[in-house]
């Protein structure tokens, strides 16, 4: 079971730029919660500030009750990019997770494959980063993210630059891994159906400085399937956070957008 997460008063300036407002929110023990939010609000900042990578100019970050002050070990993190090493190969990049905490290598080497098989990547293992597509070096780092079945997962758009049919299957193998294992699940993403089909939670971000715009609760059944993007319940949520991004002024739906139309007054 996952590890809790609470996030109290937690702000981020770089220099005089406020990246994050002070914002916070807790997260349960094995609790799927996703983050949407327009660019620049703040997203990739809270996760680092989470894993420890990162210091929070002020507020406290704590996991499962102890306030982070070093870079977390008992996490898997999926990067925005990618990170891979160019001089390892796919396996071996997955296996650093391993050897960071001294497990058996025997053993890891065996999950190692199984996640990549899983990943369909077997036939890459002993590929080099500078072989693979974009999408295939993005699953290589999340079966990177999961190898060490970490309680906490700290999830950067990891479907990012997959192509559709790839991304609805690794969010249901997220999903099973998820069922199975509860981790505490921290998702980024920047795809509004992916974060109502995972989520137990999402959060909706405001524009920079970021700041918590909403909460809202998935109350639909698990596991979820594919066909249930096209249920009424799940459209009410998708269309509910859409319309918080046009009252934000961060998504705009009109088609005939004419020089006039933007000069008439808005009703
Ligand atoms: N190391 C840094 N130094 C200076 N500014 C930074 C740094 N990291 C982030 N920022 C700034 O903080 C703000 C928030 O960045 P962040 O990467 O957290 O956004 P995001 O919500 O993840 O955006 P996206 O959806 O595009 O990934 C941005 O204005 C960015 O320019
Ligand atoms: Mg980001």
């Amino acid at each position: 079971m996952g590890k809790s997460i609470s996030i109290d008063r937690v702000g981020k300036t770089y220099g005089t730029l406020e990246a994050l407002s002070p914002t916070s929110f807790d997260i349960a023990e094995g609790e799927f919660v996703s983050i949407v939010g327009p660019s620049g609000c703040g997203k990739s900042t809270l996760l680092r500030l989470i894993a420890g990578l990162d210091l929070a100019s002020r507020g406290t970050v704590a996991i499962a009750g102890r306030t982070v002050d070093k870079p977390e070990t008992d996490v898997g993190i999926v990067f925005q990019r990618p990170v891979l090493l160019d001089w390892r190969s796919v396996i071996d990049n997955v296996m650093i997770q391993a050897e960071a905490r001294r497990l058996p290598r025997e053993a890891y080497l065996q999950r190692s494959r199984e996640l990549l098989k899983a990943a369909g990547l077997d036939g890459f293992e002993t590929a080099y980063p500078h072989q693979l597509s974009g999408g295939m070096s993005q699953r290589v780092s999340v079966c990177r993210a999961l190898v060490h079945d970490p309680s906490l997962l700290l999830m950067d758009e990891p479907f990012g630059a997959l192509d559709a049919l790839t991304r609805d299957q690794m969010m249901i193998d997220l999903q099973k891994l998820w069922l199975r294992s509860r981790p505490t699940v921290l998702f980024v993403t920047h795809s509004v159906q992916e974060a109502v089909f995972l989520s137990d939670r999402i959060i909706v971000m405001a524009p920079r400085p970021g700041r918590v715009d909403a909460t809202l609760t998935v109350d639909l059944p698990r596991p979820r399937r594919l066909a249930m993007r096209g249920a009424p319940a799940f459209n009410r949520l998708v269309d509910d956070i859409l319309a918080r991004f046009q009252r934000m002024g961060v998504l705009s739906d009109d088609a005939d957008q004419t020089e006039e139309a933007e000069r008439a007054p808005v009703q």
